[in-house]
């Protein structure tokens, strides 16, 4: 075994910044005998050095981050900043001054992943960030990987565990949407800002992530279609149990049936209690893979917190430290099939619509006539009235979301609808 160490630098020392540091300081000689050298922690950058936490060797804290990794004696920097700048600008100075890089930073690679991963093949360097998507699960190395002899047709996640928490409240207690965001706060799942979560921007990040990585080809989060789960209501996961489903935020990645295209997109939709990723419960994240010759995979674990992602963050830190050994790098971005990415309009689902109408003769035969009208044929119809209103559930076949945009359109302009409750979309049958 070399007895040189591999110095790394860690930039951020919040919740996964100092379980990092903290692994790397107890399993140190566990860690060397796997890499084949040992690894030194050679700095610490953070913002607020008062706030660096116990366990964590004070003399390699700095609040100098550009000067750590312009060092030039960096082997490896490891960025658990997150967010956009400085983060950036960081980690194309490490490339630049030699270093590979491990990064947790889901919003920058779904951002411009393309341009940091020719940064880091201009410097012979790595771009490893296994802990960017779900924590803890190993999903980037299968898809990069071991599936990168098979066709991944489809992924299909919960890749979000604070909105899968309050998906799975509302389903288990008949809550509503703020009263489970309350406690997914007060339980410290929700952030005080949850936007990102709730809103959808933190699975998008992942969903491109994901499509770009299993489809070889440029997904960024501006390719995903996202709908955040704060419309969901008690009415709809009343009604999805009804029809023996539950409601999920999925982050769905498709290759068209014609081959020539992908769609990525984010959104609440209805599974049946029959598809596995039915039973994922509280905050954990699961991803269902479909490839060709391997059929189907399903992934699942931690998607979040400062132990489960700590760990994907050191599984990539020995792979590009043995990467550094050999004098090689490891795989860069493959988009060499340079599918482009459709709008949401192409995509093929089943939709799930209730609409509050008058409960007179002629109501139903209207309402069918405008799914026929554009093309959208009907799978079930629920009525139920109550004093000359009545709810209509109606769920579809199979058809394209341009064309249940333009009928749910059309339904708005008849008069006796007084107004569409809810659509989802039903997916995972
Ligand atoms: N906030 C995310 C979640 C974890 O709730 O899953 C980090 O991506």
């Amino acid at each position: 075994m070399r007895t040189r160490p591999l110095k790394v630098a860690l930039l951020g020392c919040g919740v996964v910044g100092s379980e990092v540091a903290r692994i790397m300081t107890t399993h140190a000689d566990d860690l060397a005998a796997r890499i084949g050298a040992p690894v030194e922690l050679a700095g610490i950058a953070v913002r607020r050095p008062d706030r660096v936490r116990e366990g964590v060797p004070a003399e390699l804290v700095t609040t100098d981050a550009t000067a750590l990794v312009k060092r030039g004696d960096i082997d490896v920097v490891i960025e658990v900043i997150g967010g956009i700048e400085p983060a950036r600008a960081l980690i194309t100075a490490a490339f630049e001054h030699g270093a590979s890089v491990v990064s947790a930073n889901k919003a920058l690679v779904a951002a411009d992943g393309a341009a940091l991963h020719a940064a880091a093949e201009a410097n012979g360097a790595d771009l490893y960030y296994e802990a960017a998507v779900a924590g803890a699960i190993p999903l980037v190395r299968p898809l990069r990987e071991s599936l990168a002899g098979d066709k991944v047709n489809r992924v299909l996640g919960i890749v979000n565990g604070t909105t899968n928490f309050i998906l799975d409240k509302m389903d288990s207690t008949g809550a509503g949407y703020s009263e489970a965001l309350d406690e997914a706060t007060a339980l410290g799942y929700a952030e005080a800002d949850p936007t990102a979560d709730v809103e959808g921007f933190d699975a998008a990040a992942k969903a491109a992530i994901l499509a770009g990585i299993a489809f070889h080809t440029r997904v960024t989060i501006d390719d995903v279609h996202r709908e955040g789960l704060t419309e969901v209501t008690a009415a709809d996961i009343a009604s999805a149990q009804r029809m023996g489903c539950t409601v999920k935020l999925l982050a769905i990645c498709e290759r068209a049936a014609d081959g020539a295209s992908v769609t990525a997109r984010v959104h609440p939709a209805m599974i049946p209690l029959t598809h596995p990723l039915a039973s994922v419960r509280e905050a954990y994240n699961a991803v269902f893979v479909e490839a060709d010759a391997a059929g189907q995979l399903m992934f699942y674990g931690p998607g979040a917190g400062g132990s489960p992602t700590a760990s994907a963050v050191l599984g990539d830190l020995v792979a590009v430290c043995r990467n550094k050994l050999s004098g090689t790098t490891g795989p860069g971005e493959s988009a060499y099939t340079r599918l482009p990415v459709s709008p949401m309009g192409a995509v093929i689902t089943r939709y799930h619509i209730s609409l509050d109408v008058a409960d007179k003769p002629g109501v139903l035969a209207q309402v069918a006539t405008i799914f026929a009208e554009h093309g959208v044929s009907i799978d079930t119809v629920r009525q139920q009235g109550k004093d000359g209103e009545a709810s209509l559930v109606i769920v579809t076949h199979r058809a394209a979301d341009a064309a249940l945009s333009s009928t749910v359109g059309a339904l708005r302009e008849l008069d006796t609808v007084r107004g569409v409750a809810s659509i989802m979309r039903v997916e995972g049958e």
